[in-house]
């Protein structure tokens, strides 16, 4: 999600305790590890139907290289991509999603009905995984749609408000599953397909783990604390190696109309008057929270969604904690054991590590319905001489106890960012996606930028976030001391992002390659590539730190040279969010986010193209594009 920094939540007003030793980032020189992949060890022989990382080995076997030129940043309308490669347009904003019967087609005026959307591509596509039917020929591609441009969502925008537009915005929200297969004419949607979906903000779904039919989950619709409708704010996400989908609830918050002065509880989640303006409270009573004061606390979490089976209820995994979840990484221990890396994006928020009870077992989602319901919790603390330590959230255990507040595990997991104040957890510089590097066990979390650090009585800059005003961000690197579930790690700054011509110091970073700032999307592909998508909102596109930096991109990475290189350039207006390839490598997909976004994050419905125009020539419209080379190589190569 772009965000305005006056827009962005900055809630954090614990007094843990920062590490305000600045230190020299290159100081950290990372120890390199030789684990093999937990995946390929224990799975190898393809044991995990619908797994993505199987061929982990074959690929791997590629080498991490990377042999595309640079593509040159420009102010454009359009995607560009290295010579030889070709992108194009797979699924829109208001595409049928391919429900057979159901396939209403897109109005470019915006006058697609609420039901209509429903059955549509939602708004702002983001985080994305791929699920194969054979290999990589067809499969299932899950798509998260993050928010809605209200503005560019109906005829008149906003300025007329009233139940329908409700309930269409609450239908772009969610996930779309949908079909897709290579054809000689290249990618196209299956359509109809038996496996498309929409699962939007009034979706049933249930709620696993400590939290479920917990007295804070309780609401006058749901007595038992266990069903909830809907997801949204659908950021990055997780796939598992069972081959299921994780979507996760970032900005929640926003949704929800809070009191003139929310308690401690609603503070610290940055609950507000009016939300931020979507105005849903106004029709759907649920979201007022002055009258339903545990239905936020329903929200903020990792949601699991089995793609194969489009009758399956979703549920909210609230063992891996409430957060303005970003994503949700999943690798593997040594013995098979489920490990979740998850960053919290929101300012002076905290990286997060949930390690399963159970191992893994053969034979996909059934056989792990529950896996994700069991396990500890864990949340980061840096230290200033580059090593670290995972604190574990576990009711009981330290501060975590009902003197304290914390009555039950269900209480720790719904207040999770008080639990990890208690802890003493690092304020981070937003953290958003995380990745694992699948042959070294590397850990690598996106710290996009954070203007409020050391400013007036923010928390200063420390070890782990080592500039004021980090308009640019980082991105931070940890090795588990021993397998992924370690308690301790050892830490360095892969790379503070930057521009070195910028007369600001703090502002120059120490990239080698081609520029970038605020960085948010991440991968590590199964040859060992780093894939990083930028993120810089629309209000700074093109100024101030960013002169340099008009539009949003995609660069790739060989971690073990640090070189980076510019792959994709975003047409204007848009972030580049979200990136898999089929197994085979050969294939990628990407998601290109509001193209058109305007700098207030809200289109002037009179003038719906005056931005963007992408990709049709009308109202701009996010979209997955699909990415071949055209000898149809492996990607990057
Ligand atoms: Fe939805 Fe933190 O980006
Ligand atoms: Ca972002
Ligand atoms: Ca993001």
């Amino acid at each position: 999600m772009a965000k305005d920094f006056d827009l962005m939540e900055d809630s954090n007003r614990s007094a843990n305790p920062t590490i305000h030793e600045v230190s020299d980032p290159a100081r950290r020189i990372f120890v390199r590890g030789t684990l093999a992949s937990a995946a390929t060890a224990l799975f190898g022989g393809g044991l995990l139907a619908g797994c993505a990382s199987t061929g982990g080995t074959q690929a791997a076997s590629l080498g991490r290289g990377i042999g595309f030129a640079s593509v040159p940043m420009r102010d454009v309308d359009e995607v560009l991509v290295p010579p030889g490669y070709t992108a194009r347009v797979l699924y829109r904003w208001g595409d049928p999603v391919g429900i057979a019967g159901k396939m209403p087609a897109f109005k470019t005026d915006g006058s697609n009905t609420a039901e209509e959307q429903a059955l549509q591509a939602g708004m702002h596509h983001d985080g994305l995984a791929y699920f194969p039917l054979d290999g990589s020929r067809r499969g299932l591609l899950a798509v998260n749609h993050e928010y809605t441009d209200d503005g560019l969502l109906h005829p008149d925008g906003m300025k007329t408000w009233n139940a329908e537009k409700v309930r269409k915005s609450q239908a772009a929200h969610g996930v779309s599953v949908i079909e897709v297969e290579a054809t000689p004419n290249g990618w196209r949607q299956v359509l109809p397909s038996k496996y498309a979906r929409r699962i939007t903000a009034t979706t049933p779904m249930l709620i696993g783990g400590p939290a479920a039919g917990h007295a804070l989950m309780k609401t006058a619709a749901d007595p038992t604390g266990t069903r909830v409708l809907g997801t949204l704010n659908n950021c990055a996400h997780g796939e598992t190696p069972w081959g299921t989908y994780l979507t996760c609830e970032e900005n929640f918050i926003n949704y929800f109309h809070g009191p003139d002065n929310p308690d401690a509880h609603g503070k610290r989640w940055g609950l507000k008057k009016g939300g931020t303006g979507y105005r849903w409270h106004e029709f759907d009573e649920r979201f007022d929270a002055t009258r339903h004061p545990n239905e936020p606390n329903r929200f903020g979490w990792v949601v699991e969604i089995d793609p194969m089976d489009p009758t399956m209820t979703p549920i909210k995994r609230t063992a891996l904690g409430r957060a303005a979840h970003e994503g949700a990484t999943v690798a593997l221990t040594d013995d098979g054991r489920a490990v979740v890396y998850m960053g919290e994006d929101a300012r002076f928020e905290y990286i997060y590590k949930f390690v399963s009870r159970d191992r893994v077992k053969p034979g996909g989602f059934a056989a792990n319905r529950d896996l994700l319901d069991h396990g500890t919790l864990y949340v980061a603390r840096f230290h200033a001489d580059g090593t670290g330590e995972w604190l574990p959230l576990v009711h009981g255990q330290g501060p975590l106890t009902a003197a304290n507040g914390f009555a039950d595990q269900g209480e720790v997991v719904i207040k999770a960012r008080q639990a990890s104040d208690a802890l003493g957890a690092t304020k981070m510089d937003r953290p958003e996606w995380t990745a694992v590097d699948p042959l070294t066990k590397e850990v690598y979390c996106t710290l996009t930028n954070n203007s409020n650090r050391g400013r007036d009585k923010s928390p200063g800059v420390d070890a782990a976030n080592p500039r004021a005003n980090n308009t640019m961000g980082h991105i931070i690197r940890w090795k588990e001391n021993g397998d992924l579930d370690a308690t301790r790690f050892t830490w360095s700054h892969f790379v503070l992002a930057g521009d070195p011509s910028l007369p600001r110091a703090e502002a120059k970073g120490n990239i080698r390659g081609d520029i970038f700032g605020s960085p948010d999307g991440l991968w590590v592909d199964p040859r060992g590539v780093l894939w990083i998508q930028t993120d810089v909102s629309t209000s700074t596109l093109g100024k101030g730190d960013y002169v340099n930096l008009p539009n949003n991109q995609m660069l790739a990475c060989d971690p073990t040279k640090g070189e980076i290189r510019r792959f994709l350039v975003g047409p204007r207006g848009c972030e580049v969010t979200g990136v898999v390839m089929t197994p085979d490598l050969r294939t990628m997909f990407v998601n290109i986010q509001h193209p058109g976004e305007s700098p207030s994050e809200r289109s002037d419905p009179d003038a719906p193209t005056k931005y963007s125009r992408w990709p049709d020539g009308g109202r701009p419209r996010s979209a997955t594009i699909v990415i071949t080379r055209n000898d149809g190589g492996v990607i990057g190569l």
